[in-house]
């Protein structure tokens, strides 16, 4: 597990009130920020099977706790792109020698090669693009991988296809409210079409609750001790707690129709 020991945390100048709530949630100590939290990440992972012939583009690593797991692959070369400079410290700590890189970016616009990777992966990053977004990041992982190279994403959904607008539009206000950055969720159906729309072929799906403030969850993502230092950390900061009390009653009032997803799909 990374420390961020005499290094700049993302988002560190923000007001509280105000801050992204995964910046937020970092600043308190947390290291996964995503909904699906590690396990779903390891399904993804799998289905990326990234081997020591792989180079491997990571885009929005945050604190860098899947590039951890991924650099443990050893593949020939990792590079990865996050529009936090912040952020990209706290992964550039964990790099090693001229095949390992990390840089300020954005993901629609790598400027990497043409067919430059042979694994590309982004979690926790598109559902907070507006559709047209979606689609430009989407197409730049399918211009910079090979032919047979995969794409992983891991991100919100919403249940069940038929939710009716309405009530996407209520969660999508609650949720962006909360966690103050435009959310945008899409059902599995709608992450698949929009993979397929650029190319993709989608080969596996996999899904986990969104229980990234419950309890359970949280312990198995960052330990016993990180969840104690997460709550001594809680505690000692009434704004931050109220913050945190927010996003969680708000993922608890929208839990029936909220999930996590990971998809893996192929370019042909
Ligand atoms: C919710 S955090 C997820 C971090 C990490 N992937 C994880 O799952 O723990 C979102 C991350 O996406 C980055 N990000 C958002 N939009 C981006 C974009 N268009 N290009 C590059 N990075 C982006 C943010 O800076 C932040 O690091």
């Amino acid at each position: 597990m990374i420390s961020s020991h005499d290094c700049p945390m993302p988002g560190e100048h923000l007001d509280t009130r105000r801050m992204p709530g995964h910046w937020l949630l970092a600043r308190l100590g947390k290291r996964v920020l995503r909904p699906g939290g590690l396990e779903l990440t390891h399904r993804m992972l799998d289905g990326l099977k990234i081997g020591r012939h792989d180079r491997v583009v990571e885009v929005a690593p945050g604190m860098g706790s899947t590039a951890a797991l991924t650099l443990s692959k050893q593949p020939a070369s990792y590079i990865a792109i996050d529009r936090d400079e912040a952020a990209v410290a706290q992964v550039a700590r964990q790099l090693n020698g001229s095949t390992q890189r990390c840089r300020v970016g954005h993901a629609h616009e790598t400027g990497l090669p043409d067919g430059e990777a042979t694994v590309f992966y982004g979690e926790a990053m598109l559902t907070m693009q507006p559709e047209a977004m979606k689609r430009r990041i989407i197409a730049e992982a399918f211009r910079c991988l090979q032919s047979g190279g995969r794409y992983g994403i891991h991100e919100m959904s919403l249940t069940p296809e038929d939710l009716g607008e309405a009530l996407k539009q209520d969660i999508q206000k609650d949720l962006s409210a909360a966690i103050h950055v435009g959310a945008r969720p899409l059902t599995p159906e709608e992450w698949r079409a929009l993979l397929e729309a650029e190319g993709f072929v989608v080969e596996s799906v996999a899904k986990a609750p969104m229980h990234l403030l419950e309890a359970g969850r949280f312990v198995r993502d960052e330990g016993v001790a990180g969840s104690l230092r997460f709550l001594w950390n809680l505690l000692r900061d009434r704004e931050a707690l109220a913050r945190v009390l927010e996003m969680r009653s708000v993922f608890r009032r929208h839990m029936a129709h909220m999930g996590a997803i990971a998809l893996v799909a192929r370019k042909p």
